[in-house]
């Protein structure tokens, strides 16, 4: 069997460190939204962060609504001029709802801006972001996340939803790929 285990450098983000990182997200949303008596909606952004969102959502306790959406974000260079594409949208109106949208990492920034912009737009009370991995490194764009579970290097990051060309998705961890996987 191929196990795509071989394909890994060695792990970032371990099994137990996720744990934590989700249990610790999980309070900072309770503690700003548990008690406003407005919807909650967390947004999953498919497809790379519905492991962390389910591990999210599964540890709140107050009511709380959860949508997917699946975008892509494209060009624009430093500035703020590209565009998002919405390949699967909201199934719910978020007008006056607290949103917070759900990453698996925030890269060039592009995708959580221009989608903290068009929910925004559509008249959500509030629109934040909460993101499992942040490469600070790689931004373009001027935008940071509200909730940030780990900030990681520039290197090439696989596993828990994460994944090259649709493999590793399902390691329950975070590893670095080996660069011989996708330079040959
Ligand atoms: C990744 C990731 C974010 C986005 C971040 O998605 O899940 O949505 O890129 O990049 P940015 O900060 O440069 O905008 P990807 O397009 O790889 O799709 P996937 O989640 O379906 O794998």
């Amino acid at each position: 069997m191929y196990n795509i285990e071989n394909d890994i450098e060695r792990v970032l983000v371990s099994e137990e460190e996720l744990k934590k990182i989700c249990d610790d997200l999980a309070a900072k949303l309770t503690a700003e939204y548990g008690d406003s008596g407005r919807p909650m909606i967390l947004v999953c952004i498919l497809k790379g962060s519905f492991v962390f969102a389910a591990e999210v959502f599964k540890r709140l306790r107050f009511p709380c609504a959860i949508e997917f959406m699946k975008v892509s974000s494209y060009g624009g260079g430093t500035d703020s001029s590209g565009f998002i594409q919405v390949h699967l949208d909201l199934k719910r109106d978020v007008k006056d709802a607290d949103v917070v949208l759900v990453e698996d990492i925030v890269d060039s920034g592009r995708t959580l801006e221009k989608l903290s912009q068009l929910l925004a737009n559509r008249g959500a009370h509030s629109v934040k972001c909460c993101t499992l991995l942040d490469k600070p490194e790689r931004r373009v764009v001027n935008f940071n996340a509200d909730f940030v579970g780990r900030v990681v290097p520039d290197v090439f990051v696989v596993g828990f939803g994460l994944d090259y060309d649709e493999k590793y998705r399902n390691l329950p961890y975070v590893g670095v790929l080996k660069p011989s996987v996708y330079q040959q």
